[in-house]
């Protein structure tokens, strides 16, 4: 087996030798390091079966926590925060990750009486975060959630009017922004992560900077605002919103970086040799952090070091591995904090999210592979991608220093130091390289012409014609001069992609509401199948009598609706290897859309799941400029755009018979271009579907 080879390489081929000690991280504040929290005894009121052991050790929990609440950084600025926040409106903290920013601040501000004249709301990138760090926050003020402290989601409100502090994504509150421009429910709103620059994040920064204006002008009551990030650009926020920025003394130990030789192409391979030359080299309790790109090499490189770790005697103890990444169902995403038992090593396989927005304790070795999985979008092409991408140097040094935050660590980089000179400096922020389509709609709801909105960062004017012509292609808007359409404003009222939104509002006049409703819940959630378990190929024979011959979206829709019909739904997912938590979350969602099309008093009709050529037809007139047609060398060619493409292998159309012309949600890029959920349709459809596509080629 080749990668036994490989962890039982000897030393010139492993890993030792194909890193050098490049330098040691600066400034460490040792004189910060503040001993290590006794206890890593997190999330366990969601756990109290499983870790009842932990929960019985630990009788005196609620003194544990104040003990490390006050160990935090953020807990010597205390006062220092609360007396600038009253003397300005706006401010900028900057502080390292694991310094208590998002969990601590908002508690200052809730005991300083912030809350009483309103509701103190922070924003996240992610839903992941926004939900641990409730639970966490309501677990720290011996709360159930939904109390004092609760969050939204999309699809998701865990929260009531006794809520004082709600963390929420940042499409939430932009969401919110809709229905009230000065965000009156408001008294303060902390915009967290401000480094990660996402689309919703840039306009949100300009949102509230009007609403604390024009609140100010109206003398309704003061919107205070707190930026907050672990790496942020001080002098450029600092100049937007016209304040100064404020550091927070950080707490971290040295950590040794190693670089490889050369950079490493199968950064994958490199991290499991690095991970079993760590294993055996370094002490037990040094936890290991592994960054990498997504959920697939996750899995499989997870599933590889079970494997290898049960075969081979190559450390002194046992191994538990964990994975950390968005899709992750909630209840695992919060194990990889627990503590493992003694003489075992904790392995936690990330993506991006444990850079900034969480902190995992106990970790000691970082690797990191140096690639993200970043949105692109081509104006000229239409086209939004997931592309694997180089991280920026400060992106590097972010995951670098998690491996610094209890006591000195090393960082393992599977790339050179010389090829790490040529990463950019700092991401892209993703305004510049996102669809604007949803951003510009939702601001025209608002009333907000995008072109001329006080952007941190304008988006480029290609990226903003680009997103006109889709929303007029799609009826929501109609220029010269720019309005938007009882369609747009419909649209608006969906928390989905435009063209989403287009697929249910069409769907009455094809017949097939009920269907269309099922199947854009089932595609707004997460993948609902499982494959990577040890059980693929009966996975395999379970999913296929799901498989319809037409493609992804019937065959998604044949499984959300038996979903839907079964009685013991944890069985039959069980037996079907389907994902129970998704399936449920989808259903959550249907409701809810239906609820919309309701007020909207959209018909409810169905085609009775016979008419699949309806629900197809229906399918174009969102994502029409989704089409790719067969070329005679056996590949696709999409029409927007003329990308050469290939069908995924996930999809149940993959390998059999190639049709002439298909559907995809979308194009994901790796070493090709992959269409992923694909539906064959016939191209005749498209000039009756959308008789505006005149030049749709045959
Ligand atoms: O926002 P920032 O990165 O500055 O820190 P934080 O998220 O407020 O976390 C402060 C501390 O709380 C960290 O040291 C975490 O280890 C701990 N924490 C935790 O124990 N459990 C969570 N679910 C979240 C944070
Ligand atoms: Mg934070």
């Amino acid at each position: 087996m080749e990668s036994k080879y490989l962890i039982n390489s000897n030393g010139s081929a492993g890993i030792s030798s194909a890193f050098a000690v490049k330098r040691k991280l600066e400034p460490m504040k040792e004189q910060n390091a503040i001993k290590k929290p006794t206890n890593n005894n997190f999330n366990q009121q969601q756990k109290p079966n499983l870790y009842k052991n932990v929960l019985a050790a630990n009788s005196n929990k609620r003194s544990s926590i104040d003990q490390e609440r006050r160990s935090l950084p953020v807990y010597n600025c205390r006062q220092r925060i609360l007396k600038e926040l009253e003397a300005n409106d706006t401010l900028l903290i900057m502080g390292e990750t694991g310094s208590g920013k998002t969990t601590q601040i908002p508690q200052f501000l809730l005991q300083a009486g912030y809350a009483n004249g309103g509701i103190i709301g922070i924003t996240q990138p992610r839903r992941v975060a926004a939900i641990t760090i409730a639970k966490r926050v309501a677990q720290e003020l011996a709360t159930g959630i939904g109390e004092t402290v609760g969050y939204t989601v999309r699809f998701e409100d865990a929260t009531t009017e006794r809520t004082r502090i709600r963390y929420m994504t940042d499409g939430i509150l932009l969401r919110e922004a809709i229905g009230d421009r000065l965000l009156r429910k408001y008294s303060a709103i902390m915009l967290d992560e401000a480094h990660e620059r996402t689309v919703n994040a840039d306009v949100l920064f300009g949102i509230v900077k009007q609403a604390q204006l024009e609140r100010a002008k109206q003398r309704l009551p003061k919107l205070k605002i707190i930026i907050t990030s672990a790496t942020m650009d001080i002098d450029h926020f600092g100049q937007y919103f016209g304040v100064r920025g404020m550091y927070l003394e950080g707490r971290t130990h040295p950590v040794r970086v190693l670089h490889a030789k050369d950079s490493q192409e199968d950064y994958i391979h490199a991290a499991l040799v690095t991970l079993f030359d760590i294993h055996r080299h370094e002490p037990i309790n040094h936890d290991v952090l592994i960054f990498l790109t997504g959920q697939e090499e996750i899995e499989a490189l997870a599933q590889q070091i079970r494997q290898l770790a049960r075969i081979n005697n190559t450390g002194p103890s046992d191994v538990r591995v964990f994975t950390l990444y968005a899709q992750l169902a909630q209840g695992k995403q919060l194990e990889c904090f627990l503590p493992v038992p003694a003489n075992t090593r904790k392995i936690v396989l990330a993506t991006n999210i444990a850079e900034t927005s969480i902190t995992i304790p106990g970790i000691r070795c970082v690797i990191d592979c140096g690639y993200v999985k970043e949105k692109s979008f081509n104006p000229g092409t239409g086209l939004e991608l997931l592309k694997t991408v180089r991280i920026s140097q400060a992106q590097a040094w972010q995951r670098c220093g998690r491996a610094g935050r209890d006591a000195p660590g090393k960082c393992y980089r599977t790339y050179s130091k010389a090829s790490m000179e040529q990463f950019r400096s700092t991401s892209l922020p993703e305004i510049l390289r996102s669809n604007l389509t949803s951003t510009v709609l939702q601001l025209l709801a608002l009333g907000i012409d995008c072109s001329n909105f006080d952007f941190i960062d304008a988006p480029p004017p290609e990226g903003i014609s680009s997103a006109h012509r889709a929303l007029e292609q799609l009826g929501a808007i109609k220029p010269a001069p720019l309005v938007i359409t009882t369609t747009g404003r419909w649209m608006a009222q969906f928390p989905l992609d435009p063209r989403y939104a287009k697929l249910l509002l069409s769907a009455p006049s094809f017949g097939c509401m009920e269907e269309m409703l099922s199947l854009v819940a089932a595609l707004s959630s997460d993948n609902v199948f499982i494959g990577h378990t040890d059980k693929s190929e009966l996975a395999a024979l379970a999913h296929a009598k799901f498989q319809s011959k037409h493609g992804d979206h019937l065959t998604l829709l044949n499984v959300f609706s038996t979903f839907q019909k079964t009685e013991k739904p944890k069985i039959w997912c069980h037996d079907n290897f389907l994902n129970i938590r998704n399936l449920t979350y989808a259903r959550n969602v249907r409701n809810q859309l239906a609820e919309i099309s309701g007020r909207l008093n959209l018909a409810i009709n169905s085609c009775g799941g016979d008419n699949v050529d309806a629900v197809k037809k229906c399918l174009l007139t969102g994502l029409f400029e989704n089409i790719a047609l067969l070329q005679k060398e056996g590949h696709y060619l999409t029409v927007s755009g003329r990308v050469k493409a290939k069908i995924h292998p996930s999809s149940v159309l993959h390998g059999k018979y190639k049709p002439q012309c298909i559907l995809f949600t979308e194009m994901v890029q790796t070493e090709h271009n992959f269409l992923r959920q694909v539906t064959e349709i016939s191209s005749e459809w498209v000039e009756e579907v959308l008789p505006a596509m005149k030049s749709f080629p045959k």
